[in-house]
């Protein structure tokens, strides 16, 4: 069947039914995630053809968008023609796909957000309403939609088409109006959805406006902590805030819970005194006696970086457009620990283009936060782990300001192109490193090595065949956070590594092409082939790589790359000869080389640690001088898997004072790996402490130790 043809004649192909589904189901992933060439088997009537979908020029500019469709839809069905071709190729009507949001994006879409809200501190809610602009997609186009199922008979149904789909955990919906219009809903607490009757707005409604009166749900929204003042760091008031990502939105308010829809917000919120809220958008307004904050953010953002905080709050200016907040009895560490964040922004912006958020703010969270580091726009949110007093983590704020670009400019279309937002950031961060340490290249060098040690340890602890070892992989069924691990950071920037340094062999161009990626998907979104798309615009000599080995394949990357670095030279000599650690050596090493070593002993096979030499190096390097986390919990993961009882007491401590996923994860995976007769004392602390830990991460140790 040639090219031409299809475009002539409209085909609506589906694929013969008579390959058991989950064939049909393979053909599409194959194609999806390795970009490669694939064939589907397709019945027209009674005529039947094997088609080549990556040699139709209809594909090649939307592929990914319709066999999302067909994958989610399980039934391959391929709508070919000239009109349909034309109707994807305008910015406005791109379709997307989400496997992790039942909301119906490709028929309504939300342009703008605007909150209405009270912090409520005394029944642990937010109440008030969310008011949408949305627009109506073109008919034609939504016959695409990822999210709308088949109908038996194959037939794309029309029966939703009054409909407007929300994701929604756990909220409690009073009403939605439509101007004066009440309009009936439903809740589906089975699939998370709120849909809306939309059948009394008229159809002419382009562009139409919708409030829906709600509150969340007392202490049930994932997205949302509550804690009392015993559980902030300075015990005098209480304090809430949001964590989005991935998919949490929706227990904050109802919404298109997508990567792939970005909208632009206002807000005004209502807090107790003395209390105030921040959000990831710019403060416009604040009325005193009411205590009420106005917010906007004028830079399309999707759900998951919607974030609010509330609690005692004071700032220090670091410079006209950086401030740090805190609880007050943080301000002054937080002063030292960022005062290189200006030149780290700057950096940032002359490799990738100016800063378009205006502000860069920082918020220091009380411990129980579980990330190291939130990108929410205008406003990161950090763990004051950060606070080491030796800006050995300044590569956090790195880091999340990186995501300023990519990540929060240029989007991943959904979850399972995580790497885009997290590879892309890492490999940058670590160019940023080195303008900053103004090394030609050392740094860089370094902290890729230990980015792909991190790596290493990750691919030992989830198994080199573990899907979700690979840098795409599929997220049907599957809550993002149970696939979140380092891969994607760190295999995601060593292909970028790869493709800078053996595809096109120079840091000049490589660094025009990110600037010019940056420009072409900002404020939009894309997903994996979209980038390798683009590259191999770029960059023709990229025709030669083998995209699949990379993307499709568990385990480690297809290529071992040698960082060789002095620094981690040292390292490694240390490894070698564990006995011979002496404090003098550690000295010499820098905090960063601290964590490289031990995460060589933790990875090491055969290990060379034994409790001997655990004892050895604590003794002559008291080791309980370390303060930096990331040295603190490898040190101590040693230690579990040593039975060193003499460190017993404060790993206990480390645990009690610290919320970090990060840190709590493993060591109570080695508690229960390598020490179990440890496991009635740690489960009975756990009990104990768990009050101080998100309630998330509460729900992840105790999958892996047990309640
Ligand atoms: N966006 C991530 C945090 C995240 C990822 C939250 C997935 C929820 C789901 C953030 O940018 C990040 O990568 N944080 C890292 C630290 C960073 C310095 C590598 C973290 O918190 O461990
Ligand atoms: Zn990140």
């Amino acid at each position: 069947m040639s090219s031409t043809m299809l475009f002539i004649v409209l085909l609506v192909i589906t694929v013969a039914r008579a390959a058991p589904v989950q064939d049909e189901t393979c053909d599409v992933q194959a194609y999806r995630q390795s970009h490669c060439t694939a064939s589907v088997f397709v019945q027209h009537g009674c005529t039947s053809a094997t088609v080549d979908l990556i040699h139709t020029n209809f594909l090649q500019s939307c592929s990914s968008v319709r066999l999302n469709w067909a994958y989610a839809a399980n039934n391959l069905t391929l709508i070919i023609g000239r009109q349909e071709h034309q109707a994807f190729t305008s910015d406005h009507s791109y379709l997307y796909y989400d496997p992790n949001s039942i909301s119906n994006f490709n028929r309504f879409r939300v342009n703008h957000t605007h909150f209405d809200l009270n912090v409520d501190f005394d029944r642990h809610l937010l109440h008030g309403h969310v008011q949408f602009n949305i627009v109506r997609l073109d008919q034609k186009q939504c016959e695409y939609s990822s999210t709308i199922k088949n109908t038996e008979n194959n037939e794309i149904p029309h029966n939703l088409d009054g409909k407007l789909i929300l994701d929604a955990h756990q909220l409690n919906v009073e009403k939605v109006m439509y101007e004066t219009t009440l309009l009936p809903f439903e809740i589906n607490p089975e699939h998370n959805s709120l849909t809306i009757d939309m059948e009394q707005i008229p159809k002419e409604a382009i562009s139409i406006s919708i409030v829906i009166n709600y509150s969340t749900s007392p202490d049930q929204s994932k997205a949302l902590q509550w804690m009392t003042k015993e559980q902030t760091a300075d015990r005098q008031y209480p304090f809430m805030y949001s964590q989005c990502q991935a998919i949490h939105a929706r227990s904050m308010y109802p919404c298109q819970d997508t990567p792939g829809v970005k909208s632009t917000y206002t807000a005004k919120i209502i807090c107790p005194k003395p209390l105030i809220p921040l959000m990831s958008a710019i403060q416009t307004k604040h009325d005193v006696d009411t205590n009420t904050f106005y917010f906007e953010q004028t830079v399309a953002v999707p759900s998951y970086l919607m974030a609010i905080a509330v609690g005692h709050l004071v700032s220090y200016d670091i410079s006209d457009r950086i401030r740090v907040w805190s609880e007050p009895s943080r301000r002054e560490r937080c002063k030292y620990e960022f005062e290189e964040t200006e030149c780290a922004l700057s950096a940032a912006e002359q490799l990738l283009g100016k800063y378009q958020w205006k502000r860069y703010d920082i918020l220091v969270l009380p411990p129980s936060f579980p990330y190291t580091g939130m990108e929410n726009p205008c406003m990161n949110f950090i763990s004051p782990a950060t606070l080491v007093g030796d800006r050995s983590l300044t590569w956090v704020i790195v880091h999340e300001l990186t995501h300023s670009w990519t990540g929060n400019l240029v989007t991943n279309e959904n979850w399972e192109h995580f790497w885009l937002n997290e590879g892309f950031t890492t490999f940058i961060e670590a160019k940023l490193l080195e303008i900053l340490a103004k090394d030609n290249g050392e740094a860089r060098r370094f902290h890729s090595a230990q980015g792909w040690e991190e790596l290493e340890s990750t691919i030992i602890e989830f198994g080199s065949t573990n899907p979700y070892t690979c840098l795409v992989y599929r997220l049907q069924n599957v809550d993002p956070d149970d696939a979140y691990n380092s891969t994607q950071y760190h295999k995601g920037a060593a292909l970028l590594w790869f493709l800078e340094h053996d595809i096109v062999c120079s840091e000049v161009e490589f660094d025009q092409f990110l600037r010019s990626y940056v420009q072409k998907f900002s404020h939009r979104v894309l997903n994996t082939d979209d980038f390798i798309q683009y590259f191999e615009l770029y960059f023709p000599q990229a025709k030669k790589v083998d995209w699949k080995l990379w993307l499709n394949t568990p385990g480690m990357p297809p290529i071992t790359i040698n960082f060789s670095t002095e620094l981690e030279r040292q390292c490694r000599q240390l490894a070698k000869q564990p006995s011979l650690i002496s404090d003098a050596q550690m000295k010499l090493l820098n905090a960063n080389q601290i964590v490289y070593l031990f995460n060589l002993l933790l990875n090491q096979k055969p290990s060379t640690i034994t409790y001997d030499i655990i004892k050895q190096i604590d003794k002559n390097c008291q080791m309980n001088q370390y303060s930096n986390g990331d040295i603190c919990y490898r040190w101590y993961q040693l230690c579990i898997r040593m039975k060193y009882i003499e460190v017993l007491e404060d790993i206990f401590k480390f645990l009690g004072e610290n919320g970090e996923m990060k840190f709590l994860k493993p060591l109570y995976t080695e508690f229960k790996l390598s020490w179990p007769e440890m496991m009635p004392k740690v489960h009975e602390f756990f009990e104990e402490h768990k009050k101080y830990i998100h309630p998330l991460l509460v729900q992840q140790i105790e999958q892996r130790i047990g309640k």
